[in-house]
């Protein structure tokens, strides 16, 4: 039921600082302490050893939503484990695979565990391995939230998102299960590869304690907020979502819900591509948004945000409230808590869940059952 929600959508979103505490408990040994001779991870994903054995590279394939999360898995595995790793969509990737490495892990990322493009990707995965050297043999392992679905009985081992079904046709609490599944998994392997330091482990272990506190407060700051802000958003045709690094697959999120749901044309770009094209559809009628989180690229999305106000763009930034500088530059901002470059996906993504959601309500759309979609996808 929705418990005094106007949507499951609603719901859903709400439901999510819950849904990280159900995967920190389940995946995280919180008395873990790095300090400690003993050699236990301080993960706990039930995956066995052969799994992880001589890695050297890992391949996920995924569509919409769990393909967004496969490209911030693909950010945390490569920059926090070393490790390799490709994103594929899986329609694409079953008519054209690429070719047979040795010492593959292949990742298949679907929420409902039905979708028919990423189950064929990984049957034809399982197969065109079969009588190779060992080297060669599939890897399979399956992250959904539906672990009794058919892809939870075709591949050996997965990782169960355990965020509670989701009715709403347009993923939320799912995508950030996806998430946690991701921070896991990358962590355990540059545990054991030893990839980063104790110390720094450690720190991304305690900052992800802190997340649903922060999502908490993401959610109570920014309800009304981006209510209002849906307001002027009446007319608008077209938006773009602006991210970059960690942060670009959410742009691209921000970009799929909104126009999922409210039917609004939006785009996603790592901010940096902007002027390579894009920056030609700009003016004062449509507006950017633009993620800027403290970090690695804070400057670079800051520099590529005034380039799109130059163009007279409504800009509206996803940026920690004290930043001056971040003040003056967007008309609109939608203030989040500055926490850690490589944990903000998880609180970024949460005020455009919400605008999005609003902005389709304020048009009196079937939010829930969104025209032509599905909640999963069956056919080819
Ligand atoms: C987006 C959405 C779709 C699904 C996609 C994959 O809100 O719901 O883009 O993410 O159809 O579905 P699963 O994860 O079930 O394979």
């Amino acid at each position: 039921e929705k418990q005094g929600f106007k949507h499951f959508m609603l719901k859903e979103i709400y439901e999510q600082p819950g849904v990280v505490r159900a995967c920190l408990e389940a995946y995280f040994n919180t008395d873990w302490n790095a300090a400690s001779a003993n050699n236990n991870s301080p993960i706990n994903l039930g995956l066995p050893a052969e799994l992880y054995a001589d890695l050297e590279q890992i391949q996920i394939v995924a569509c919409g939503t769990s393909w967004h999360a496969a490209l911030v898995g693909k950010y945390l595995l490569e920059q926090v484990a070393q490790i390799p790793t490709q994103v594929q969509y899986a329609s694409e990737f079953r008519y054209a695979p690429s070719p047979l490495t040795p010492n593959t892990l292949t990742i298949g990322v679907t929420q409902s565990g039905e979708t028919a493009d990423t189950l064929a990707a990984l049957a034809m995965e399982k197969e065109r391995r079969q009588g190779k050297e060992p080297k060669y043999h599939a890897r399979l392992l399956g992250i959904t939230n539906r672990p009794e679905s058919t892809l939870g009985h075709m591949v050996p081992h997965i990782i169960n998102t355990l965020a509670g079904i989701e009715i709403g046709v347009a993923a939320t609490k799912t995508f950030i299960a996806q998430l946690m599944s991701f921070y896991a998994l990358a962590l355990d392997l540059a545990y054991r590869r030893q990839t980063v330091s104790s110390d720094t482990l450690e720190d991304i272990l305690k900052g992800l304690q802190h997340i649903p506190k922060e999502i908490e407060a993401t959610l109570e700051s920014q309800e009304h907020l981006t209510e209002q802000l849906a307001h002027d958003f009446a007319e608008t045709t077209d938006f773009i979502f602006v991210g970059r690094g960690i942060n670009f697959p959410i742009a691209l999120e921000g970009a799929l819900k909104l126009k999922e749901i409210s039917y609004i044309h939006a785009e996603g770009y790592p901010a940096g591509e902007m002027k390579h094209g894009p920056i030609a559809l700009l003016d004062a009628k449509v507006p950017v948004v633009a993620i800027a989180m403290p970090g690695s690229v804070y400057e670079k999305v800051i520099s590529n945000a005034q380039e799109a106000k130059a163009r007279d763009s409504r800009l509206i930034g996803v940026t920690p409230v004290k930043d001056g500088e971040a003040a003056e530059i967007f008309k609109d901002l939608i203030p989040v808590s500055a926490v850690d470059e490589l944990l903000s996906p998880i609180v970024t993504v949460i005020p455009l869940q919400l605008l999005a959601y609003h902005i389709a309500a304020r048009r009196g759309l079937d939010v829930d059952q969104p025209r032509n979609l599905a909640k999963s996808v069956t056919v080819e």
